[in-house]
């Protein structure tokens, strides 16, 4: 079955985005830059593998669910389909307006559960926070780019879910001179 996997920057103290919603303190070069343009090259935006004069290479990723606050950097910027090689769905509780690549769903959890139950490769969750913490009961890998810094506070990894432990085993650690270590997680089945 697909899996539903959160890959995302993370700061040391759990924090993917600062207060405003900017990524600055987040480290864009580096080696550990040969992952992200490399095993998860399906997760970058049509731009980008322009600017790199790379094709998507289409065998992780298939589709992509990411919160309407994630698309608005996007949207500011012009760029209404960010990633027009993937299925692309973001969460609005609201009637928006989208590029007709975008797929709105205002039940998301709903929409993963259908996902999962169609042959695909697996779903990704861009972010952010809010919608990670809808998404989490839902979430089978945790694939977190881990950056050598403390933000104090910001947006959270998964913001707005009460106390309750979800256990993830750590399946793989991988560090770099850059100072970020890519941790994947599996979410137990008990
Ligand atoms: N570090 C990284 O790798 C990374 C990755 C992705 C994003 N980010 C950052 O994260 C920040 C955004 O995170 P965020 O937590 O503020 O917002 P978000 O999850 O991206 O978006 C929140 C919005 O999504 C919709 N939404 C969320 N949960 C929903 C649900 N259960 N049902 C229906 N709609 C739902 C609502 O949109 P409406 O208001 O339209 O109803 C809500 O206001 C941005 O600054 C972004 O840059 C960082």
């Amino acid at each position: 079955m697909r899996n539903l996997v959160y890959y995302v920057a993370v700061s040391i103290d759990g924090y993917i985005a600062d207060p405003t919603g900017g990524f600055d303190a987040l480290l864009a070069e580096g080696d550990h830059a040969s992952v992200i343009f490399g095993d998860y090259a399906d997760a970058l935006p049509a731009h980008v593998h322009a600017a790199l004069g790379i094709e998507a290479p289409r065998t992780r990723f298939d589709t992509v669910i990411m919160g309407w606050n994630t698309l608005t950097p996007a949207l500011t910027a012009g760029i209404t389909s960010p990633y027009p090689h993937l299925r692309q769905i973001v969460a609005s509780r609201r009637r928006r307006e989208v590029d007709a690549d975008i797929t709105l769903t205002d039940d998301p959890l709903d929409t993963v559960r259908e996902l999962k139950r169609e042959e695909g490769l697996d779903i990704w969750v861009c972010g952010g926070g809010e919608l990670a913490g809808t998404l989490l009961p839902q979430i089978d890998r945790l694939v977190l780019k881990r950056n050598p810094v403390v933000f104090g506070s910001g947006i959270p990894l998964f913001g707005g879910v009460p106390y309750g432990p979800h256990a993830f085993a750590l399946t793989e650690a991988r560090s770099f001179a850059s100072g970020v270590v890519i941790e994947e997680y599996a979410a137990h089945t008990a």
